[in-house]
């Protein structure tokens, strides 16, 4: 099976838009190895829209001449030398998003050119379709098309949630499904994608079939395509920590080339990756929520493969305040007692009886690793 946990990696878009090319992609796959994250995980380089050459050759799709050189099949080597992955970008309607040629009526050959091409993952958006037509269907003909090249290619759906994609993803063959529009490098943005509707839609994920609220802006900063005033340290924090808890695919939208020791701190911390990549596979489910005259918190709970349960205490208001969580509602029997871990500050709380409640700062977050004692 394919993406037996959520996808890892990079991707162009968030950061850089149009402006991509052959030494971007080189350049950051290097700096996935060096600066640790491939060793934490990230495997996949994705190059997004406006890759495209201006005209079909043979009926197939071509990179850009002046940008992508050498093409993409020697790039494909490049990255596979390094030990990582490459994904690749194309829409089911006639052009992209960006206006450039799609795949729509050309599924099989496509398909077949990215196989020869040996990209590993592909992400398959939805405009310019022509009126009336089925998209499931689209996405069905290109997973076909992809199966039967042969080669192991994730599926990434990209029609933002329009067709409840949750619903038949992976039926048509996809590993991945984004539920929502697309994501901006701002609190508000955050806090509507992460910590809204995604709370329904926790029984549709698991092993090979992950829910995508779309990619990462942690480090950003407001820096570049999709940045839009930029977040706090501690407001990526709790974006990272919430798509850690919703098994979402991670992949990653700033700069990697030149990253904070802050950014680092959160892409790299292991114990945070490992609640994202649990084997068990399961969504965090939305516990609690208390709204009081500006205070705003919610409680999330991802239960993990070991028999603890990763819990995330966010506080989505402006002022610093204490949140809790009560041990019953995660599924603890009343009698049990639990040793709580805080995974950010790296630190056992000791054993506690019922509940645990500690104080957040504003738009923080408390990671918690909670294990019934026997
Ligand atoms: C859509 C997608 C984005 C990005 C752009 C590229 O907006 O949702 O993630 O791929 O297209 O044009």
């Amino acid at each position: 099976m394919l993406a037996t946990t959520p996808p890892m990696g990079w991707n162009t878009w968030n950061t850089f838009g149009r402006n991509i090319d052959a030494d971007l992609i080189v350049g950051t796959a290097r700096a996935m190895v060096d600066t640790g994250l491939q060793a934490a995980g990230y495997e996949y380089i994705v190059i997004d829209d406006v890759w495209q050459g201006s005209e079909r050759v043979d009926g197939r799709l071509g990179a850009d001449p002046t940008r992508f050189p050498g093409g993409i099949k020697p790039l494909a080597n490049e990255i596979h030398g390094m030990g990582l992955k490459l994904g690749i970008y194309s829409s089911a309607g006639t052009l992209t998003c960006e206006g450039e040629l799609a795949s729509y009526g050309n599924e099989e050959i496509d398909a077949q050119t990215f196989a020869e091409w040996e990209i590993d993952f592909l992400k398959y958006d939805y405009c310019h379709l022509p009126p009336g037509i089925d998209g499931p269907g689209l996405y069905r003909k290109m997973a076909q098309a992809l199966r039967s090249t042969g080669r192991d290619i994730i599926l990434s759906m990209c029609e933002w949630g329009v067709n409840q994609p949750w619903n038949w993803g992976a039926s048509v063959g996809a590993h991945m499904w984004r539920t929502t529009e697309d994501i901006f490098d701002s609190w508000e943005s955050i806090v509507e994608i992460g910590f809204g509707p995604q709370a329904d839609l926790h029984p549709f994920a698991g092993p090979g079939r992950w829910n995508d609220p779309d990619m990462l802006v942690v480090g950003m900063y407001g820096a570049g395509n999709v940045g839009r005033g930029g977040c706090s340290d501690a407001e990526y924090r709790t974006h990272f920590t919430q798509w850690c808890l919703l098994a979402a695919p991670l992949m990653i939208g700033c700069d990697i080339r030149s990253m904070t020791a802050a950014t680092e701190a959160i892409l790299l911390n292991r114990e945070v990756i490992a609640v994202n990549q649990d084997l068990l596979g399961v969504q965090a489910r939305k516990i609690g929520e208390q709204v009081h005259q500006g205070d705003w918190s919610q409680v999330w709970a991802k239960p993990l493969a070991d028999g603890s349960i990763a819990v995330g205490l966010y506080n989505l208001g402006d002022k610093s305040r204490k949140v809790s969580a009560a041990f019953e509602p995660l599924g603890v029997a009343p009698d049990r007692s639990c040793l709580v871990r805080d995974i950010w500050a790296g630190e056992d709380r000791g054993v506690h009886q019922a509940s645990y409640a500690t104080e957040v700062e504003s738009h923080g977050t408390a990671l918690l690793r909670i294990t019934p004692q026997r």
